[in-house]
């Protein structure tokens, strides 16, 4: 797929199944995430790949973060939520590490960095993965990020999970963009 053909098409799949991209699909991804614009190149960035056990161990820290804002919660949502990250084979979880910086501040690091993951995601996307960026109140929960060995200063930017899709991908119809584009 050229890269106009995968920009203009990437699309979220959310019904993923096995199997997970093989390790060269991976490591493209990766390539694509480190071209990322990133201003000072402080690669503000780092992530983490989860596949089979640790996508359990993901639904069981989603269980005990909940539980503690929520104690009485019934067993059947905790199943639910316990198996949210079972729903890809594969996720990578896209961390913002801002670095000291005199000149740039940690907005701007987080904008790096969300850049990466959108290079990531078309990458996946040009090589037939099926991607969705997810979020929620479990990637800013501190009993997540803490598990998952973030420190105080870094933020969970996003749960990619990634797989082959499972049945058709969603038809796009052409956005008009004309609405958003002045000339000034
Ligand atoms: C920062 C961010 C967070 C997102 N969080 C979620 C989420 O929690 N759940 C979800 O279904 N999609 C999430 N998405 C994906 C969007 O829902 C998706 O991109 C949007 O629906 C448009 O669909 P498309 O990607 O197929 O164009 C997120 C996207 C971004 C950029």
């Amino acid at each position: 797929m050229d890269a106009l053909t995968a920009l203009h098409s990437r699309v979220s799949v959310s019904r993923l199944k096995e199997p997970a991209p093989d390790q060269e699909a991976v490591d493209n991804m990766f390539r694509a995430a480190m071209r990322a614009p990133d201003h000072g190149l402080l690669r503000p960035w780092r992530f983490l790949i989860l596949r089979g056990a640790a996508l359990e161990r993901l639904g069981e820290l989603f269980v005990q973060a909940t539980l503690l804002d929520e104690p009485g919660l019934a067993p059947a949502k905790l199943d639910k939520l316990r198996g949210k990250p079972l729903r890809a084979p594969m996720i990578i979880v896209g961390i913002c590490s801002p670095r000291d910086h005199p000149k740039v501040p940690v907005f701007e690091q987080q904008l790096a960095a969300g850049a990466a993951i959108d290079n990531l995601l078309i990458a996946a996307h040009a090589q037939d993965i099926g991607a969705i960026w997810r979020t929620g109140p479990m990637a800013t929960h501190d009993t997540v990020t803490s598990g998952l060995g973030l420190s105080a200063e870094e933020s969970i930017l996003g749960f990619i999970y990634l797989g082959t899709p499972d049945g058709p991908r969603r038809p796009l119809k052409q956005e008009d963009f004309t609405p958003y584009i002045q000339d000034w």
